[in-house]
């Protein structure tokens, strides 16, 4: 039966990182997937996580099943970090959180719990997003649809067109929006056009469903959420998919949750309910090891404390390799100017070169990056932003 089957084009991120691997070259850049990298080139695991994770290891005296839906105490405290403690959504017991593999594993609970409830929805993604959303959200019924967001000219958000086409949009849609730090262009919403989204969506019954992998790591973690916290404060239903990938760097644990709000507490534990056996259905229930991890360090003072110093070092490091690569680009005086960059947020900005400048990039340069012109800013550093900066420039 798998004749038919025949073979795909690599992904469009990982395929990119692959071919990384195998370049041979000694000034090859790496600003394709999107992990976030030191001075050294390399992902680390934070302290707090390796502190954490040998207290989990000590404690740990059986290796049984956990629950469907995953860790209780990760759960709570992912309620916690998303919402703050006094929202009155939190306060009222109208949210329900299930532990998932990763914000994927989220993202695939929210497209079967949306059918679930209303086979025939449209989800709106914005234009661009993360390529990995389509599958994600895809099952059969639901519509996927497209909403302006980056104005690839003025390197900003086309904040007008977008709020024209949530205009046309009703009751029985769902808009995807990225928490913070946008990907792929890295522009994020400002607090008041969260505000003015908020009252549209609430005005024309639109459910948000946001996006959060990168909570922390744009201006820090309670102004990373403010647009969460505002629509869970003004709208009756929402969902929050967030991942616990970047901001803890636990890539490969795959720890993430999504929580959903609800009108009342009974729709929450309806919703629990059909949540849990969707999670049951798909994977059963999700990987231990990360959540215990993530729950240790947000249940003790210290780890939890070492942990946001650590995550701020990263932040700061990003933000200062934004600036750092704006100058050394502007001393080249390119043909185009690059100072937005140093303006977005998060790991991402888009180059805005051609595919073909990209794959010059690749080819010439050992320089890799997602054909988009979507470079990881994290990959840069003191010793190759030189290289980098003169291969950008070589291209245009
Ligand atoms: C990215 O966008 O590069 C990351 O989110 C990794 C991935 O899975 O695509």
């Amino acid at each position: 039966m798998f004749e038919v089957l025949k073979p795909l084009p690599p992904d469009a991120i990982l395929g990119i990182n692959e071919l990384f691997s195998r370049d041979r070259d000694s000034n090859k850049v790496d600003l394709s997937v999107g992990v976030y990298q030191d001075e050294g080139g390399l992902t680390p695991v934070p302290k707090a996580v390796r502190l954490a994770e040998q207290q989990v290891i000590q404690a740990q005296t059986t290796k049984t099943y956990v629950a469907i839906a995953g860790n209780a105490e990760f759960n709570h405290q992912m309620e916690l970090q998303l919402f703050g403690s006094s929202h009155r959504a939190l306060c009222d017991g109208r949210i329900s959180t299930v532990q998932t593999p990763g914000g994927s594993g989220g993202l695939s609970v929210a497209a079967e719990i949306i059918c679930r409830a209303q086979p025939d929805t449209k989800i709106w993604l914005s234009d661009p997003t993360w390529p990995n959303h389509k599958p994600l959200l895809s099952l059969p019924g639901l519509k996927l649809q497209q909403y302006p967001y980056y104005d690839y000219v003025n390197h900003k958000i086309n904040f007008e067109k977008m709020v024209s086409t949530m205009k046309t949009l009703g009751s029985g849609d769902v808009v995807v929006l990225h928490g913070c730090c946008h990907n792929p262009c890295g522009a994020d919403l400002s607090p008041d056009q969260w505000g003015i989204l908020a009252e549209l969506f609430g005005q024309r019954g639109i459910t948000p469903l946001i996006d959060l992998a990168y909570q922390g790591l744009s201006e820090g973690l309670e102004e990373d959420v403010y647009g969460i916290r505002l629509m869970a404060e003004s709208l009756p239903e929402m969902i929050v998919v967030a991942s616990c990938s970047k901001n803890f760097g636990l890539y490969r644990e795959r720890v993430g949750a999504i929580s959903i709000v609800l009108k009342d507490t009974k729709q929450a534990a309806a919703t629990l309910s059909n949540t849990s056996n969707i999670a049951r259905g798909i994977y059963s229930m999700p990987p231990d090891h990360g959540a215990a991890i993530v729950a240790s360090i947000f249940c003790e003072e210290e780890l939890r404390k070492l942990w946001i110093q650590e995550l701020g070092e990263m932040r700061e490091r990003i933000n200062g390799l934004r600036r750092l690569l704006v100058d050394k680009l502007s001393e080249r005086e390119p043909p185009q100017d690059f100072s937005f960059i140093a303006n977005e947020r998060g790991m991402f900005s888009f180059l805005g070169i051609s595919r073909s400048q990209v794959i010059r990039l690749r080819e010439e340069f050992h320089v890799y990056l997602v054909e988009s012109s979507r470079i990881n800013v994290a990959g840069i550093n003191r010793s190759n932003v030189d290289y980098v900066s003169d291969a950008i420039v070589g291209v245009l």
